[in-house]
């Protein structure tokens, strides 16, 4: 990982770690009080010194772009071994990208939500409201929430953009929401789905063609972020 302050390459056990050393924190936010590093634009920012904050990724496909040019990306993730509820003040952050579980929200498991009952859908806001904390006092350049469709809108509203992943290239449906503070990808290299046999969805047509094997890593496969989209939303929020 790359110290934010020194822009030098460090090891630490912590995988959301963002400075080298304690001096390097203490610098860097000494820097952020005199107001030396950003400016209102972000413009004069370079990459390596804009952190993006990539929550509940485990896959890194959203934040794949920001890093290939050289952001520093933190990613959380509890399969990481990181509870963002747990996520302490990070300092200046650029953006927040946040795909919160989805499990007691989405329509596709409404059939189950009444058994489920309450204490389910305060696990999952509990997971989302840390994610809103985080971009409340860090208050980024832009930040996003993505979820498929189902109840979230009940209780933060209706969702500035919804897209399918054929929009951006890959050959598959599932209709998917964003939230936020952020520029709306326009669609390009748009396709069609791939036919899937009846009653099948056709991003599992997809996954299968990809030669993976669904059974117990379908939820796992399904919830990661296409690349296409993921391009797209660098290209419009960078
Ligand atoms: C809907 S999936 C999003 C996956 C993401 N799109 C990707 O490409 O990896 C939700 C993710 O949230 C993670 N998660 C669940 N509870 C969490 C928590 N308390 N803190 C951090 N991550 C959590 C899961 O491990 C899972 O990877």
């Amino acid at each position: 990982m790359r110290c934010l302050n020194c822009s030098s390459i460090f090891n630490s056990k912590r995988e959301d770690a963002l400075y080298c050393s304690d001096r390097c924190r203490v610098a860097y936010h000494r820097k952020i009080r005199n107001k030396t590093v950003t400016d209102n634009s972000g413009k004069n920012i370079p990459n390596h010194m804009k952190t993006i904050l990539s929550l509940c990724d485990y896959s890194g496909s959203w934040s794949k772009p920001y890093k290939e040019q050289g952001y520093n990306v933190v990613r959380i993730d509890l399969k990481r071994g990181q509870d963002v509820r747990l996520l302490e003040f990070p300092g200046e952050v650029y953006g927040v990208l946040a795909a919160p579980p989805c499990d007691h929200f989405a329509s596709a498991g409404a059939r189950w939500w009444k058994d489920k009952g309450n204490s389910a859908l305060l696990e999952g806001l509990s997971v989302f409201d840390a994610c809103a904390r985080i971009v409340l006092f860090t208050n980024p350049k832009f930040w996003v929430f993505e979820n498929p469709v189902g109840r979230l809108k009940d209780y933060i509203g209706q969702p500035q953009w919804i897209f399918d992943p054929c929009d951006y290239g890959d050959p598959y449906t599932k209709k998917t929401c964003l939230w936020g503070n952020f520029n709306s990808p326009p669609p390009r290299e748009k396709v069609g789905p791939i036919r899937a046999p009846s009653g099948h969805h056709s991003m599992d047509q997809w996954l299968r063609n990809q030669g993976f094997s669904l059974g117990k890593s379908r939820a796992a496969l399904r919830s990661v972020t296409p690349e296409g989209f993921s391009r797209a939303f660098f290209n419009a929020n960078r």
